[in-house]
């Protein structure tokens, strides 16, 4: 069976261009990886800030919200970000989804198609890789950088660049076979 990827939008604010980068990356991978790839939307998941009782580890979850999330974490074997920077750093939503479950995020490599100003999303997508170590997700190098991307996107289609292409190519190849590593890992 193909290894399932996750293409997480991580804004959830109403006018956000995420939606339209992450589109056009979930149709590449789908037409380019060996993965069998799935577009998650934050924003569709609703979840307020953290107020789970007990600590993720547990998986004792007591709301539907998490529980929900916690399964759509737990399908996948890789995660692809879709994230601008906010301030520098990963958005609220995506933070917060982190803390709401644990174990589901474990040895499954990662990585970003990070969009905004001249930092491309790159200093939130460095600071987001700091949430990786505790829990236990394999931050892969390569990864998609989107400078200025607002001219990219016209009537809510995002065109890539060549090199946008090429580091797509790059990070695709690597983050499946991590995935397929470590996989004896994930039990
Ligand atoms: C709260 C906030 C903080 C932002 N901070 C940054 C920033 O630090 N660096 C940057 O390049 N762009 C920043 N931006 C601009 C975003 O790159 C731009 O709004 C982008 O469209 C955000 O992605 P989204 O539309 O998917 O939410 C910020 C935008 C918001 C709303």
């Amino acid at each position: 069976m193909a290894l399932r990827l996750n293409v997480i939008i991580a804004s959830t604010r109403p006018g956000r261009v995420g939606p339209a980068v992450a589109k056009w990356f979930e149709a590449y991978a789908s037409e380019k990886s060996d993965f069998d790839v799935h577009l998650v939307d934050l924003a569709d998941f609703e979840l307020p800030i953290y107020n789970e009782p007990k600590h993720p580890r547990m998986q004792d979850y007591k709301h539907d919200h998490t529980k929900r999330w916690a399964e759509s974490v737990d399908a996948a074997d890789a995660y692809v970000f879709v994230t601008p920077e906010y301030n520098y750093h990963p958005t609220p939503a995506l933070v917060n989804a982190f803390t709401y479950v644990s174990k589901e995020w474990g040895y499954k490599p990662a990585s970003f198609v990070s969009y905004g100003g001249a930092s491309g999303g790159t200093r939130a997508a460095d600071a987001t890789r700091t949430w990786f170590s505790p829990l236990k997700m394999m931050p892969i190098p390569e990864a998609i950088m989107a400078p200025m991307v607002f001219p990219q996107i016209q009537d809510g289609v995002f065109t890539p660049n060549d090199l946008q292409i090429d580091s797509a190519d790059a990070m695709l190849k690597e983050l499946h076979r991590w995935a397929e590593a470590l996989k004896p890992l994930r039990g």
